[in-house]
């Protein structure tokens, strides 16, 4: 099997999944903006070619260099886990005539209107939303919603030009700062706790799931510095709760069509607790949550993800033991890393229970917490039981300091 892969060394994740493609048996092709030595060598060694491509957003010339390239080999699969490429990689598939999303659906994934369109119409209640190319009609949305509501980018990540509006001084504050987002939208706010629900699927149906609790909520981390923010993947997916979300993505995955590879969905329980819809990409999670989700059931869904989409199976049995926390630190202060406090103390009481640590090193410079979701670092820790799990993350999150200067 000759499997296609788009960015296969950026980001963080790709070389895992790259790497799991090789590992069930496939010849991996990769394609990216990337030159040969920058890609991590766990992506590097588990390519059987990679072809360099100045501009990998310049579509159709992509897709015809990649076509020269392959010219007499053959591709199955087109693959690609990283948000910016969803699209290129449904055009490749259109090129090549391999199954998979297609560009029409790939674009209800991305774009966040087209996608609360096509639930609606499928008959899923949908939180109100207007697509917005100028000022008067991001003004006159809010003014049919109401306050609060939030403004943000068609196909946006990491919470970036997001804002949420509490009154016609917010409204006036976001516009100037949207200027270079050509189209945004606006949507009513809903209130309650923020989660995600992920799978792997095999022609449409879920073969693993995973539901992960954020605390807080990603837009209150990005507003906050001082948060060290967490996701929890949780183990008991069972609890009522939770199921609404797990049926609410079940659904949102048929009525888009979805076919075989991993879904992240984001969706809300609300004061009456029922399930609102977010947002889903046809794509891994960002934050390191794959890992967290391995941590969780002692699994690997690197090699499980390649399996699915290579030979439509997942044999890993689905072991739930833990609840896994991941927590991102960010430095306080600004410039280069000085000291780490605290790490020591968290290790003695909780070190059975720390699957990962994973963080900046004295002498490096700080990172942009806007940019880079794990900030100047990420801990997993575990445990059977919730209470426990989250009483440790915390602890992580307040005693575990990092200072730059
Ligand atoms: N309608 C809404 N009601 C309440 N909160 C919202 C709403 N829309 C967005 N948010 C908040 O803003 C965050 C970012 O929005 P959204 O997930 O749509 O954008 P994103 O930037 O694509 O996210 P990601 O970081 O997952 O790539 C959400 O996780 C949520 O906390
Ligand atoms: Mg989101």
């Amino acid at each position: 099997m000759n499997v296609l892969m788009l960015s296969p060394g950026f980001p963080d994740d790709m070389p895992y999944f790259t790497r799991g493609l090789a590992q069930v048996g496939a010849r991996v092709f990769g394609v990216g903006d990337q030159p040969m030595q920058a890609i991590p060598a766990i992506a590097r060694e588990a390519l059987t070619d990679h072809l360099r491509i100045g501009n990998l957003w310049d579509e159709q010339k992509t897709v015809r260099e990649v076509q020269d390239w392959m010219r007499g080999r053959t591709i199955d699969r087109v693959e690609c886990l990283w948000e910016p490429g969803m699209v290129l990689a449904a055009r490749m598939r259109e090129a090549f005539r391999v199954p998979g999303l297609d560009v029409e659906r790939s674009i209800t994934f991305r774009d966040k209107v087209r996608m609360k369109e096509t639930l609606a119409k499928a008959g899923l209640r949908m939180p109100g939303h207007a697509r917005c190319k100028t000022k008067s009609e991001v003004r006159a949305a809010v003014e049919r919603f109401g306050f609060p509501a939030i403004v943000k980018p068609i196909a946006g990540a990491g919470s970036a030009d997001t804002h949420r509006l509490d009154g016609k001084d917010d409204v006036e504050r976001a516009l100037s700062t949207l200027d270079h987002v050509a189209e945004v939208t606006v949507e009513e706010f809903v209130e309650g706790e923020e989660f995600t629900y992920d799978t792997i699927s095999i022609d449409g149906r879920p073969a693993y799931d995973n539901v992960s609790w954020y605390r807080p909520k990603p837009l209150v981390a990005r507003q906050n510095p001082w948060i060290s923010g967490q996701a929890i993947a949780l183990r008991d997916l069972e609890r009522k709760e939770i199921r609404v979300g797990r049926e609410l993505g079940l659904r949102v995955l048929q009525a888009l069509g979805f076919e075989s590879g991993m879904s992240h969905m984001e969706w809300f329980r609300n004061g009456a607790g029922e399930a609102v819809f977010g947002e889903i990409g046809g794509r891994a999670p960002g934050g390191r949550l794959t890992h967290v989700m391995n941590y969780a059931c002692n699994l690997d869904l690197f090699l499980g993800w390649a399996e699915a989409v290579c030979h439509k199976r997942f044999t890993q049995p689905i072991d739930r033991r833990f609840n896994a926390a991941v927590v991102f630190k960010r430095a306080e202060g600004e410039g280069t890393i000085r000291r780490i406090e605290g790490l020591d103390g968290l290790l003695a009481r909780y070190g059975e229970h720390v699957a990962h640590i994973d963080l900046v090193r004295v002498g490096e410079q700080r990172r942009d917490w806007r940019q880079v979701v794990t900030g100047d670092g990420w801990i997993v820790v575990r445990h059977p039981e919730l209470e426990t799990t989250m009483r440790m993350a915390d602890q992580f999150g307040t005693d575990l300091r990092i200072y730059a200067a």
